[in-house]
């Protein structure tokens, strides 16, 4: 087993996610493309970043916005096509930028050939077996093989009609009806993601988002959730395995990275993916969950760290993405905390509050040790959209609980680029067709261009912040120590010769700095030596 390297690049990376068809349009579709993101690869340069997360770029009905993939090898002609991405990838280099892409592996679209040919070949045949089909219960297999509840809400079974007309099997869908599970125990289904992995990596990506991690495989006696000691399909012990196996490619070629999306509470299972033959890192869901109160925050942190270090893995801190509720409109209500399931939707939100809160918590996380994800959009400030209309609404989340969740489309809102009005530079001026969710007319405001030269903005505090952690040593990986603070306080600092302090006020009164010879950055005005509340100092001692 090799050692870890502590000096590889996600140790302390700035990592900004490309949600593709909302982040610029550049063939006038509405839909945002490669072309629109190799335009702008200049703006991320200058932005600080160090690499680039792009969701999932395939070819693919779009049925859960790409993360129901027809074909993992080729990009989706909405998007582009290989030779594009291809391009992008090298253009991005040559900035640079290192790219990540992401795999899906717990579930494919329902228009793959394995799944047609599945759906053709009838109960019994060998092409059912990389699905998880079953003969539904009841006299007449009319019920469901197992009472599981989605992800997505509603059940995780769908009846099929077989190829002779008649009501069939069931097949299994952790998520939407569109995207059938893979049966992990096929070894097809190995074989066939040990080759898109080594597809992307001989492509130049420096390294593998890996969707849905913890689900892959399943209990195949299929047992209803509490009945059995161990969940039937999450978190398994031998879904290690199959980290293990990608590891051993990702060594081979070296210097890539394999980045786990895994949502666990459970910090010590968590860790169990960033073993050192496993994952390089996983995204920090519970920080991102945290609510903005310092206790709590602390909390996180420390078991962040305590965990991550037994594994030598480097921690990670993340605030959005595309599947949550933006942080300013979170930290901008009585609730600051996330949880899909109590999703707030329609409580007012004070974007003032918010948005200092939001500016505070950046340079906090981007202080920790580790990497950071950023998700786009939040460098120029944007909020959750919350009155589209529910006929644009595409998330499956939305549909397919009736409503009762207000769904992810409020978060991938096309960003504001440029201009007084829709669509804000996000398509080309001649454009025939609008974005393909509209914009608030208030992002006029918040376009790159309006925030650029603006020491005040949102997206000023992005590159500064994030050019000061590229000079500063002690920022990034390393170490942290706490120092002694007032209630609602955190201090802590970074050794690094220089070392830099880092101070977040949580509390509802100004906090006294401590001893300091310079500023270096500060997410609002300082009060003398005194810190606001809901804002962040980094200084030097
Ligand atoms: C997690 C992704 O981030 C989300 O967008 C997607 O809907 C599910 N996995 C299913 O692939």
């Amino acid at each position: 087993m090799s050692q870890p390297d502590t000096r590889a690049w996600w140790r302390d990376a700035a990592i900004y996610q490309v949600y593709v068809r909302s982040f610029a349009d550049g063939n006038g579709d509405g839909v945002g493309d490669l072309a629109g993101v190799r335009a702008r690869l200049p703006y991320l340069k200058d932005l600080g970043i160090d690499a680039i997360w792009f969701n999932p770029w395939y070819v693919s009905p779009q049925a859960d916005g790409g993360y129901d993939v027809t074909d993992y090898r080729e990009i989706d002609p909405l998007f582009g096509s290989l030779a594009e991405a291809e391009q992008l990838i090298a253009e991005a280099h040559a900035l640079g930028i290192r790219v990540i892409v992401d795999v899906v592996p717990n579930h494919c679209s329902d228009q793959t050939p394995w799944f047609q040919a599945a759906l053709a070949a009838g109960p019994g045949s060998p092409e059912r077996e990389r699905f998880w089909f079953r003969p539904g219960k009841g006299e007449h297999g009319e019920l469901p093989p197992t009472n599981w509840t989605s992800n997505f809400g509603g059940g995780t079974w769908t009846r099929v009609t077989e190829p002779d007309g008649t009501p069939g099997e069931w097949y299994l869908h952790l998520f939407d009806g569109a995207q059938p599970d893979f049966n992990w125990d096929h070894p097809d289904v190995r074989q066939e993601f040990e080759d898109v992995l080594r597809f992307w990596f001989d492509r130049g990506a420096d390294g593998i988002r890996i969707d849905s991690a913890a689900l892959l495989t399943k209990d195949a006696t299929l047992p209803e959730v509490g009945t059995v000691d161990k969940h039937p399909f999450e978190d398994r012990d031998d879904v290690h395995e199959v980290y293990r196996a990608w590891r051993r490619i990702a060594e081979e070629y070296g210097g890539r990275a394999l980045i786990g999306e895994v949502w666990m509470p459970d910090v010590q299972r968590f860790t169990n993916y960033l073993r050192p033959d496993e994952m390089h890192t996983a995204f920090n869901l519970n920080y991102l969950c945290a609510p903005w109160d310092a206790d709590k925050l602390r909390e996180v942190i420390d078991e962040t760290l305590s965990s991550h270090a037994p594994v030598q893995a480097p921690a990670t801190w993340v605030l959005s993405n595309h599947d949550v509720t933006r942080h300013i409109s979170r930290y901008g209500r009585e609730d600051t905390s996330f949880s899909f399931k109590g999703r707030d939707f329609g409580t007012p939100f004070d974007l003032e509050l918010g948005t200092r809160r939001a500016r505070a918590a950046i340079l906090l996380s981007l202080a920790l040790p580790g990497s950071s994800y950023l998700y786009q959009g939040e460098e120029l400030g944007l909020w959750e959209v919350e009155d589209i209309p529910d006929a644009l609404k595409q998330d499956p989340m939305w549909h397919r609980t009736g409503g009762v969740d207000p769904g992810r489309d409020g978060c991938r809102v096309p960003l504001p680029w440029s201009g007084d009005e829709a669509p804000f530079g996000f398509s080309p001026d001649d454009a025939a067709t609008e974005p393909w969710l509209p914009q608030p007319a208030a992002w006029k405001a918040y376009t790159a261009q309006a925030q650029t030269g603006d020491p005040a903005s949102m997206l000023e505090l992005y590159r500064k912040a994030l050019h000061t952690r590229h000079a500063e040593p002690a920022l990034g990986d390393g170490p942290m120590s706490w120092l002694d603070s007032a209630p609602q306080v955190l201090a802590f600092s970074r050794p690094g010769n220089p070392d830099v302090i880092c101070v977040a006020n949580l509390s509802t009164e100004s906090a006294k700095l401590p001893a300091h010879s310079a500023v270096l950055v500060a997410s609002g005005d300082l009060d003398g030596d005194n810190l606001p509340p809901d804002t962040t100092v980094w200084l030097r001692p």
